[in-house]
């Protein structure tokens, strides 16, 4: 056996073709070991980096990323999501050329240019005795490099075919969401040893360089897991033997295999040693099975269903798919052989192997057993270096690569059939079943493969369940010809089968059974008082007098309707259960020509006084705001300006109280109507000032209806705004009004987390403005990051102009920085203990953010001893 240099092994034996060090390379100390023979690993396709940025990528942040044009756009232009067509990527063989390979980004690919790469960084930190920070070069250098075959699958392959079930909250992948490569850097194990995790260290947060409209992209593996040579998660700087390539995450990414593509965490920056699973918006938000009756809808007004860890998804499924015969494929039976060679991949998750793939002709009566090639195995006997990588396989058994299967069918078989079926069984016994699990985010669709087979003119036509490019596939074919994809019989109806008519959408029954009373509109009007006040929804009429003490958003809300068709505001803000709860105050039905009278107007009302008002907000009509500036604070939050009726309008918003602003909806029509409370003094004169975060569309959900078509609002645009709404009010002095009832308090402990600070910061700021006022506050405002902060530099001089020790602000972030001396967590039990004192008569906490936030706080005062009597939710 003669030596050599690791460069030399690759240049010489493997690619066969000159290896020069790109700039960016940092060459691993050159080492004498044997000459290999890698004639028997599959080696990397022929594989040409595209050099030319593609035109359709001009215009998009990801201007600086040459790609290949054979990909398949799953979601337009921008962000780049791919798959390559099916019958290449089968072709390419057991490995993927980096050009093939599918891409999954959130978002733009960070621009890493060569020069900056030596010196990228990546810190551990956390729950670590020594935190550190280590360089690109010290990766390199520093640690043993292994090489070692892949498979990364997103957890969205096949998803199309949900989508065409019911349309899921993500994108439509074919079967082609998975490529397969060497990938070669130090395992990550050693990188976190390195900086010495303490004992109560449980889980591996990772964090990549790409900002997204949530935050960097991360997601959490357990530690033990990490920790595990088995398990094989390592960190790569090569894909294939080349430098990673932008769109997998150059220079440097995580690579978790037998895992979902998700958890491979690409530009990597930070490893964060935790005691608890990531919190990044990514790691809860996405890469989720939850249960199969979770709707969308539920999915979206139920935050509490992403939080539960059991729905996260980390370990694949078996799958399978066939990739001969292709779709659209056509066998003409006069030139056939007697065989067809039907072929494919199959996977599984955990490091399971496929221990089977079956095909069935008959609809699964029978089944045949497909050969399996497992072409990772090779690998097992190879030892050396591959790439600058140990190859390191012989003593591990798992399988963390695809496995090819293929079957010689009889072509008259094929003739008799009108379907392929494939599924595979992996090493736990588990097969692929033969039902759709449909969830919300349409992720491990794993039935059956079923490819179509029709015969026409002395040829077969296959064709598979969907087409990543567009339209077709059978499964499309069959729900346009009506059929019920979910019947057991991929939508084909069978001989006998009853036809079920699909059920009707039902409408909420919002009337009281048995009234019949018909109103006209001057019984209407006389009645229509703030103290009972009546209104109408769908034409009809609801007395809101025994809801006025109970409605959460105070009596004003149902006052503001009085004498008012309130159809458009009630139907866009109300839950379900608000309207299953209507019968109760139905009285009766406005007639029609009192109705088409109240729809044009004829109610007189204050729309259109004759002397300018002096402030702007009326309750019962919508007044006409403009939208005149715009300013960013930070990369989600804005402060949107209206300009008023005139400079001198105030807008008479009492402190504590809110406004609501309509708008029309850009995509479904009608108007978005929501609440919110303005940051500007109520005293300020002809503008008001409104803070709100953008909730921006993610690929995979979508964004807040109202924030994001508020930030697509031009400058000039109409906003239509009423109230004031809230049943809380700060008088002044410790007098506060809830629900309409007067009483004092001697101090305030106020919760907030995001741009729930906006109502709390109008009460905090009223007393800190009134030197008389001796109201004491405490503020325990929990965010993410210092970023996420609101009204900061307002807070901060509340505490400096304080002398008398009346407001205390305890800010607490979930993703501090290094630097950042202040709470670290969620606002918790420990938090608020500490600073809300004990309960008592005389202090009030009033509670703002998001509904989690909100449900945990509650249930931790109740649990201290607070009553509801003492808490207000705004
Ligand atoms: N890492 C970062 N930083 N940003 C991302 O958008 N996408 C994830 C994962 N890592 C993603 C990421 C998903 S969902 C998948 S499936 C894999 O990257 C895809 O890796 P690939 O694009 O190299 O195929």
């Amino acid at each position: 056996m003669s030596t050599t240099t690791i460069t030399q092994v690759w240049t010489d034996k493997v690619l066969s073709k000159p290896h020069t060090l790109k700039s960016t390379q940092i060459r691993v100390e050159e080492q004498e070991i044997p000459v290999l023979d890698t004639s028997d690993i599959p080696l990397p396709p022929p594989s040409k980096e595209p050099s030319e940025v593609l035109s359709i990528d001009k215009g998009t942040p990801d201007s600086h990323v040459p790609r290949d044009p054979r990909l398949i756009r799953l979601t337009g232009v921008h962000p780049f999501n791919v798959e390559a067509p099916l019958t290449a990527l089968y072709r390419e063989g057991f490995l993927t050329s980096p050009e093939l390979f599918y891409v999954r980004n959130h978002g733009p690919v960070p621009h890493v240019r060569d020069e900056e790469i030596p010196s990228w960084e990546i810190s551990i930190e956390g729950l670590v005795e020594k935190p550190i920070t280590l360089t690109f070069k010290q990766i390199l250098q520093n640690f043993d490099q292994i090489t070692a075959p892949i498979t990364l699958v997103c957890a969205g392959n096949r998803r199309k075919e949900q989508n065409t079930v019911r349309k899921s909250k993500g994108f439509s992948w074919g079967p082609a969401g998975l490529s397969t490569a060497l990938f070669t850097g130090p395992m990550m194990a050693d990188i976190i040893k390195s900086a010495k995790p303490l004992r109560r260290a449980r889980y591996v947060c990772m964090e990549g360089a790409d900002k997204l409209p949530n935050g960097y992209y991360g997601t959490s593996v357990k530690l033990n897991w990490v920790m595990d040579p088995n398990r094989g998660i390592m960190l790569a700087h090569k894909m294939n033997g080349e430098d990673l390539r932008p769109d997998h995450g150059r220079p440097l990414r995580a690579v978790v295999p037998g895992q979902i593509g998700g958890r491979s965490v690409k530009w990597l920056k930070k490893l964060i040693v935790t005691e608890a699973p990531s919190d990044n918006w990514y790691h809860i938000y996405d890469n989720r099975v939850l249960p199969t009756m979770v709707t969308p809808d539920m999915s979206s007004q139920e935050p509490s269903w992403w939080r539960d860890e059991r729905y996260a998804i980390y370990d694949l499924n078996v799958n399978s798919a066939a990739a001969f015969p292709q779709h659209k494929e056509v066998l003409d039976l006069a030139s056939a052989g007697p065989f067809y060679t039907a072929k494919g991949y199959a996977y599984a998750g955990g490091g399971r192997r496929v221990t089977r793939v079956e095909i069935s002709l008959d609809r699964g009566k029978s089944w045949r057993l497909a050969n399996i090639e497992y072409a990772e195995d090779k690998y097992r006997d190879f030892e050396g270096s591959l790439y600058g990588g140990r190859v390191d396989m012989s003593w591990r058994e798992a399988c963390f690569c695809w496995s090819f299967w293929s079957l010689d069918i009889p072509t008259s078989d094929l003739e008799n059939s009108d379907a392929l079926l494939v599924r595979a069984m992996d090493e736990a016994l588990s097969p692929q079943p033969r039902d759709m699990y449909w969830s919300v985010l349409g992720m491990m669709n794993n039935p059956w493969f079923r490819v179509t087979i029709a015969k026409e003119n002395g040829k077969l036509l296959f064709e598979h369940p969907t087409d990543p490019t567009g339209p077709g596939g059978w499964m499309e074919r069959v729900k346009k010809a009506g059929g019920d994809l979910t019947n057991g019989n991929w939508g084909e109806r069978q001989e006998g089968e009853e036809i079920i008519e699909p059920e009707p959408v039902q409408d909420i029954n919002m009337k009281k059974e048995g009234v019949n009373r018909v109103i006209d509109l001057e019984e209407f009007k006389k009645n229509s008082t703030d103290e009972s006040p009546w209104f109408v929804v769908n034409g009809e009429v609801y007395d809101g007098t025994a809801f006025l003490e109970g409605h959460p958003g105070g009596a004003q809300s149902i006052i503001s309707a009085a004498g008012t068709d309130a159809s458009e505001e009630f139907l866009a803000i109300h839950s379900e259960t608000a309207k299953k709860m209507m019968p109760d105050y139905h009285i009766g039905t406005l007639n029609k020509t009192s109705l088409e009278a109240l729809l044009k107007g004829d109610i007189a009302d204050d729309t259109s006084p004759t002397t300018p008002r002096d402030t702007f907000l009326t309750p019962k009509s919508w007044k006409k705001a403009t939208l005149i500036k715009k300013t960013t604070v930070s990369w989600d939050t804005r402060i949107f300006t209206l300009g008023l009726e005139h400079a001198d309008q105030t807008l008479g918003l009492p402190t504590g109280q809110h406004l609501m602003i309509k708008i029309p909806d850009p995509t479904a029509g009608g108007a978005i109507i929501r609440s919110y409370t303005p940051i500007s003094e109520t005293n300020q004169r002809g503008t008001v000032d409104i803070l709100i975060k953008i909730y921006f569309d993610s690929p995979t959900l979508p964004g807040g209806k109202m924030t994001t078509a508020l930030d697509k609002l031009p400058l000039n645009s109409v906003i239509e705004c009423k109230g004031p709404t809230g049943r809380f009010e700060y008088l002044g002095n410790g007098q506060v009004l809830v629900g309409g009832k007067e009483r004092t308090v001697q101090s305030f402990v106020m919760i907030c987390g995001g741009t729930g600070i906006t109502p709390v910061f109008q009460v905090l700021r009223a007393v800190m403005q009134d030197e008389q006022d001796p109201t004491t506050c405490v503020l325990l405002d929990g965010n993410r990051q210092e970023e996420d902060i609101l009204c900061r530099i307002e807070l901060n001089a509340f505490e400096d102009m304080d002398k008398v020790g009346k407001c205390k602000i305890v800010h607490t972030l979930t993703k501090g920085p290094e630097n950042w001396t202040g709470r670290r967590g969620r606002i918790d039990e420990e938090l608020i203990e500490e600073y809300a004192g004990s309960p008592n008569d005389q202090t009030m906490v009033l509670v703002c953010g998001p509904e989690a936030m909100e449900k945990a706080s509650k249930k931790i005062l109740l649990s201290l001893g607070w009553t509801e009597s003492n808490l207000h939710y705004f």
